[in-house]
């Protein structure tokens, strides 16, 4: 029985920074960002969204009357949590209209929390092949304005289902994985931007890399030759370039190119909407599945990285039933719907900031179908505009 990605969908509001404006108003060279960064764009994320919005705008679009009462957990990997206590993943299964006889739990590990979904799943649905499992990786990635990281936000969320005999992704069940207690990337609860030792951090995303590619490749024998691409967590897209050159010389001449040719594929999302922290490899994944020219069987290698530091390698095959034209036509309809925003726009919009007091939101701006409303009691309020 396979196991693995059955669909997988993507969410980020359509308002936009070109980073050409950000590097002239920076003082930058723009091939900085565009070449040394890996980034054209990024998304910018209005105060009317949160974790949990831009979770159902995404999952919305993998669940339905088909497979609703399918679903055996929720589980939602983010590190923009809105609440200590209670989890995105509750909001969202209310505002899905998912039973009760389901388990809702965030999961939070950097970047790494819907890795952990995902393998959770996995290992789920291998005793449960009739139900699925709905995995969300959903934040907004916040730096601060002119701070070296500022190139390196974006936001958005993926959602995925775990299925048997997934129409996607058939994961196979070895994987390695690695965690350490490293001071790399951090947000301590008083504050709504991270801090982060940025060199650094990009050390220990490729060592751990090449630790989980080892220990992967002593478990299953298997070699870089048997792999058609890799997906990786993107920060920024340069930093996956990083991790495959790390790896990158084990590969035949013909190889390399087919690797970098991929790699191209699996970047062209993300270079256009920036980080999303937990749902960064997903959507580089959907990235590569829509943009390159994959066959059934084929073996994809997933790098995924959590700073704190939290790293796993695992792999999987394209399934037979592999289909991409409905995605490829949602994301060329979403780009070309975009707003770009002035320096001004994106400045004012970043520094709108949730109040800690009870407040109504102006929607006038926000067309999506799942939108925050305010605070009314301390209680977040959301509105689903498609009821
Ligand atoms: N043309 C082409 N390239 C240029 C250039 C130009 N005109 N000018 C500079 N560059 C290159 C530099 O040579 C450099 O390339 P290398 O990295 O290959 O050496 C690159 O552009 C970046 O230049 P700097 O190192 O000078 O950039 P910086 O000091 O301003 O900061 C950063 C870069 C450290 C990535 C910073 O943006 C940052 O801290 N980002 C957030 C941290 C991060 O994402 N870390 C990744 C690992 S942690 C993780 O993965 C978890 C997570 O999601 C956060």
């Amino acid at each position: 029985m396979q196991i693995g990605i059955d669909q997988l969908a993507f969410y980020t509001p359509k308002t936009y920074l070109d980073l050409v404006d950000l590097a002239h108003a920076r003082g930058e060279e723009p091939d900085k960002y565009r070449i040394g960064i890996g980034q054209s764009e990024q998304a910018v994320i209005p105060v009317t969204q949160d974790a949990v919005t831009l979770a159902a705008n995404a999952a919305v679009r993998v669940v339905d009357d088909t497979n609703r009462d399918k679903i055996a957990m929720v589980l939602f990997g983010t590190e923009s949590g809105i609440d200590n206590s209670k989890s995105a993943a509750i909001y969202l299964k209310r505002l899905l209209k998912l039973p009760d006889n389901i388990r809702a739990v965030e999961i939070k590990q950097a970047c790494y929390g819907a890795t952990a979904g995902v393998q959770f799943a996995h290992d789920y649905v291998r005793l449960h092949p009739d139900k699925q499992v709905l995995v969300i990786g959903a934040d907004i990635a916040r730096y601060g304005l002119k701070t070296p990281g500022e190139v390196t936000q974006g936001g958005g969320a993926v959602a995925l289902t775990i299925s048997a005999e997934p129409k996607l992704l058939n994961l196979d069940d070895a994987t390695a994985f690695r965690s350490e207690d490293i001071m790399d990337f951090w947000r301590p609860l008083y504050r709504t931007e991270a801090l982060v030792d940025g060199r650094f951090s990009e050390n220990v995303y490729v060592d751990f890399f090449k630790a989980v590619w080892q220990d992967y490749q002593q478990q299953t024998k298997l070699t870089i030759g048997d792999f058609t691409a890799f997906a990786f967590h993107l920060p920024f897209t340069k930093m996956g370039l990083k991790g495959l050159r790390a790896i990158l010389p084990e590969a035949s001449e013909d190889q390399q190119k087919q690797l970098m040719t991929n790699f191209e594929a699996s970047r062209q999302y993300n270079r256009q909407v920036g980080n999303l922290y937990t749902g960064s490899l997903y959507l580089s994944l959907r990235s590569l599945f829509d943009n390159a020219d994959l066959k059934p069987r084929q073996r994809i290698g997933l790098f995924s990285y959590g700073s704190g530091a939290e790293g796993e390698f695992f792999s999987g095959t394209i399934s037979d039933a592999f289909d991409v034209q409905a995605s490829r036509r949602w994301f060329t309809d979403f780009f070309r719907s975009r707003q770009r925003l002035t320096m001004t726009q994106y400045e004012r919009l970043f520094s709108q900031q949730l109040p800690d007091h009870d407040v109504l939101l102006d929607l006038s701006h926000d067309d999506a179908r799942f939108v925050l409303t305010g605070i009314k009691h301390d209680q977040r309020q959301y509105l689903d505009r498609g009821e």
